[in-house]
């Protein structure tokens, strides 16, 4: 009872149930929501403050930079999700808020377009010397276990690919990546793609900010040959999955093109299979059989496993697969205006 009064007094407020409004369509900054509502920061921040307080927004800090969304359960979340619902979508000023979001996103969609003018040579070139980006984004798809995903991961999501191509699929999913600027890149990515129940945040993938056993499919695509313990990877992805989950591995077979360690900070030129399964197997993983896409000079591989159903931890929760809290999906509203 507390904790609904608490989140319905925050939320008593024009501006702040603006703000819940916004933020139900992207995870915003401070200064996104001062120049969207043309108030000044001192006010935004504390209107942020009291919603963050009585649990109506999470706010996730992110270096300097500290971005607020709806939380994905508890009483604020529920509360939040409700008002959200009820906001009539020809609300003037809802309506123009919605529209100014686009404006601002039209925004990140340039400074996107700037980053990748300064790597994109780069990556097109070692793109083209392997397999065809449309057979490998199928055959991921085809590995990932058959009908919806409940929950995915996706470790080192940089411009978060993996999310865009399983977006319909995942009921609800997250990627990770430690560079703030590539998040950057995926957030307005999935926000362009009006995936509202996908997030990412920053995390190292050698120690994952999440609970055992909470995910469903964990992807590492193209990420293992910049690790210095692939194998440490291989045992953080193990520990996500729940009983029945499936982690896929995309990355390079051997390969002798030692120009990549000097100009794109690749750590091994590749993997085999036995290296793969060994590493699986310390990880109490099934192995299922690998896949093989033949490119230019390189090949690229895709390994699948399988945490056992029969798992030990499996006798502490029948429940199977479940999300950590923070990640739980969310069923998108009705009755929102798309922005
Ligand atoms: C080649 S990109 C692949 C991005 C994405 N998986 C895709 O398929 O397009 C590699 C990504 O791994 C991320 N990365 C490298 N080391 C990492 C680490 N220790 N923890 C988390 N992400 C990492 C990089 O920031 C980069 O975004």
């Amino acid at each position: 009872m507390d904790e609904i009064l608490k989140g319905l007094r925050a939320s008593a407020e024009a501006t702040r149930l603006r703000i819940i409004g916004l933020c139900a369509h992207a995870e915003l900054t401070v200064s996104d929501l001062v120049e969207i509502l043309g108030q000044s920061q001192p006010r935004i921040s504390r209107h942020l403050k009291l919603l963050v307080e009585a649990g109506v927004l999470v706010r996730n800090q992110e270096g300097p930079w500290a971005w607020y969304r709806l939380p994905e359960e508890g009483v604020g979340g529920e509360l939040a999700r409700l008002i959200v619902d009820l906001l009539p979508p020809d609300d003037r000023k809802h309506a123009q808020d919605l529209k100014r979001l686009q404006a601002i996103s039209e925004g990140w969609t340039a400074r996107v377009a700037d980053f990748f003018r300064q790597h994109a040579g780069d990556w097109e070139r070692i793109r083209s010397l392997h397999a065809d980006q449309k057979a490998v984004d199928s055959a991921l798809l085809d590995a990932l276990p058959g009908g919806p995903i409940e929950s995915l991961l996706d470790i080192g999501t940089g411009a978060g690919h993996v999310l865009l191509l399983t977006g319909d699929r995942a009921q609800s999913a997250i990627g990770v990546d430690r560079s703030r600027e590539m998040l950057n890149v995926a957030r307005s990515n999935l926000f362009r793609a009006g995936l509202r129940h996908i997030q990412v945040r920053q995390a190292d993938m050698m120690s994952l900010p999440f609970a055992d056993g909470g995910f469903a499919a964990v992807t590492i695509n193209m990420v293992l040959h910049f690790a210095d313990r692939p194998d440490a990877v291989v045992a953080e992805a193990a520990r996500m999955l729940g009983p029945g989950g499936r982690l896929v591995i995309v990355d390079f077979t051997p390969h002798h093109l030692e120009a990549l360690r000097e100009e794109q900070a690749h750590r091994w030129l590749g993997f085999d299979d036995d290296q793969i399964r060994s590493w699986c197997r310390a990880a109490d993983l099934a192995w299922l059989p690998p896949r093989h896409l033949a490119g230019g000079s390189l090949t690229v591989a895709l390994w699948s496993a399988e945490r056992p159903v029969a798992d030990a931890s499996d006798a502490k929760d029948s429940s199977a697969v479940r999300l950590p809290g923070k990640v739980r999906a969310r069923g998108r509203s009705t009755r929102q205006a798309k922005p």
